[in-house]
């Protein structure tokens, strides 16, 4: 197994209207997908940067895990995504290396995505998200 691309880089916003018109205006991004996820409590937009993503997140949600990260320490990058070819063969390399993994399977993510995060305890303090197209 190899990271094959950055995917995402993953931003808590509380305002997800306001952020995107951030980037838009400030960057000259434009959205590129906007989906709600329920089962995180989450609704993320888009923005293509070459290959990569940046992914404005906000909770929809008080219990949502992004809600508890913006009320914990406020706004900011939240995870990174990597892009793997295998993201069963990736979980399987990561407990094998000794890391800690928040999904043990492989589950959905957006845009038709398989996903599994790992934890940022054992992954020096970083959230992972691995990202199988
Ligand atoms: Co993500």
């Amino acid at each position: 197994m190899k990271l094959t691309e950055i995917d995402h880089v993953a931003i808590a916003v509380a305002d997800l209207d306001a952020a995107v018109s951030y980037y838009e205006e400030a960057f000259g991004a434009t959205v590129n997908h906007r989906e709600t996820i329920e089962k995180d409590g989450v609704e993320e937009a888009l923005l293509k940067v070459a290959d990569s993503y940046v992914q404005l997140l906000t909770p929809i949600r008080d219990d949502s895990p992004v809600a508890k990260y913006i009320q914990a320490k406020g706004e900011g990058i939240h995870h990174v995504g990597y892009r793997v070819d295998n993201c069963q063969e990736a979980i399987d390399q990561v407990r094998a290396a000794g890391g800690r993994l928040i999904d043990e399977v492989p589950r959905p993510g957006s845009r038709g995505t398989t996903i599994a995060f790992v934890h940022p305890k054992g992954a020096f303090g970083t959230l992972i998200e691995l990202v199988q197209e």
